[in-house]
């Protein structure tokens, strides 16, 4: 019997694969789903993450085995706590088109847990309609206790920044530290309790199609993120009789309900819809061995398509550790103007196209065909660099990219941590010198 304070380390391995697990032995009917006798007086539940009738290959499912089914709750009510918890549609102020970055998101003062430390910067699209994506920090000193949260309008990718965190899911526990991600599928409870003190982190709500791998195209059948390096829990409950709070977020807005025990009583289940750990680090980078730095969609670990092939609703891409080769050409990330709308945010280290100012546990905003690129000070170092080969190290960015304007909250485009001088970082270019008139250009 797995329950939940000893859930082991063992993991399930692969990226939407088929699992199946049980927390004790004999739960898992075999052979079919739904039997007229569940073993030992369980209740099967399916919780379908796409439509019944998607493709198989989109297709994603699973069955649940819990001690009590899910619809037995009172009314969920608003909920009644101060939040910066937003959603889409985003329209509390206009869009702006200047570049926007933010000093790191201080730790909470007062005892806060991952639900109320949770501060939305940006987002686009609308929760109730399932397109576009929410962008959170969070901030918290202390563990969710007898709560639990789901989100009804997206699954939540979750990237620690500081302090490692137990992730209770209803499918499983997942340990999460710094320069790792997790994936909890929409609709799944969970709680946060962390491991070693204060924590902060990144979190993109996306209400599109789930996240997935991107193809890979001419790179062949390996690289980027392999699928075997996903990670999901096996099955472990908590057999808890007690108020426990459950609060979702449902088409924008928080609810809650008390329940009278745990909603993590699921013994066993199986499907290829279950939250998922990654570790960054095991990214296969892929960079030029010639010249010319690519496209940084090369760095893309997952994918949320829409229905224009190859313009994603969402790509979370990763600036990890690797080696710099390229002969004759200009290293760090290039100037330029994107269609594309990026959210920029660092986990460890120091980012390469930037000398100061973005920093751990901060972030930067560059909408749709704001320049942007290396800082003046990058720049000209990276202009004098020999090119010897070089490695990036002790680092760790990342990207939120989406196709559609990400608009900033209120609190956001309100809070002290908005830097002022951000635009100065880009001033000081010396002017081209053109050849005058009769000389030679050479
Ligand atoms: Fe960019």
């Amino acid at each position: 019997m797995t329950d939940i304070s000893q859930a082991p380390a063992a993991m399930l391995t692969g990226f939407a694969n088929h699992h199946a697990t049980e927390a004790v032995a004999g739960a898992l009917p075999i052979g079919r789903n739904s039997p007229q006798h569940v073993p030992f007086g369980l209740y099967a539940e399916q919780l379908s993450g796409s439509a019944f009738t998607a493709p198989r290959a989109e297709n994603r499912h699973s069955w649940l085995y819990r001690m009590r089914p899910t619809t037995a709750h009172a009314p969920f009510h608003p909920y009644a706590r101060q939040s910066r918890l937003r959603s889409g549609p985003f329209d509390e102020v206009p869009p702006s088109p200047n570049r926007l970055r933010w000093d790191p998101l201080p730790l909470p003062s007062e005892p806060v847990d991952f639900i109320d430390g949770l501060a939305t910067y940006a987002g686009n699209g609308d929760a109730a309609n399932g397109m576009g994506c929410g962008i959170h920090l969070y901030a918290a000193n202390r563990s969710m206790e007898h709560r639990a949260f789901f989100s009804a309008d997206g699954e939540m990718l979750i990237l620690p920044q500081r302090g490692t965190l137990r992730i209770v899911t209803e499918m499983g526990v997942l340990r999460l530290a710094p320069l790792e991600m997790a994936l909890i599928p929409r609709g799944v409870r969970f709680r946060v309790e962390l491991v070693d003190g204060p924590a902060r982190g990144y979190v993109c709500e996306n209400y599109g199609a789930p996240f997935r791998l991107p193809e890979l195209g001419p790179i062949g059948s390996n690289g980027l993120a392999n699928p075997r390096d996903f990670e999901a829990p096996v099955a472990a409950f908590e057999d808890v009789e007690a108020p426990f709070e459950i609060v979702q977020k449902f088409s924008g807005a928080l609810w809650t309900t008390t329940l009278d025990h745990s909603p993590f009583d699921v013994v066993a289940w199986h499907g290829n819809l279950a939250p998922v750990r990654y570790d960054l680090r095991r990214f296969n980078s892929i960079g030029s061995v010639s010249y010319d730095h690519p496209d940084p969609s090369i760095f893309t670990v997952l994918t949320s398509p829409s229905d224009t092939p190859g313009t994603a609703y969402v790509d979370f891409v990763i600036f990890p550790p690797r080696w710099m080769v390229a002969e004759e050409t200009f290293r760090p990330p290039w100037f330029h103007r994107n269609i594309m709308s990026e959210y920029m945010g660092l986990l460890h280290g120091a980012y390469e196209a930037k000398a100061g100012g973005f920093v751990p546990g901060g972030a930067s905003l560059h909408n749709c065909m704001s320049g942007h690129g290396p800082d003046a000070a990058s720049y000209r170092q990276a202009v004098a660099a020999e090119l010897a080969p070089h490695k990036i190290e002790d680092s760790m960015a990342f990207m939120f990219e989406s196709r559609h304007v990400l608009r900033p909250t209120r609190w956001a485009m309100e809070t002290p941590l908005l830097q002022a001088d951000y635009d100065d970082c880009w001033s000081g270019f010396a002017r081209a010198r053109l050849p005058a008139h009769g000389e030679d250009a050479a």
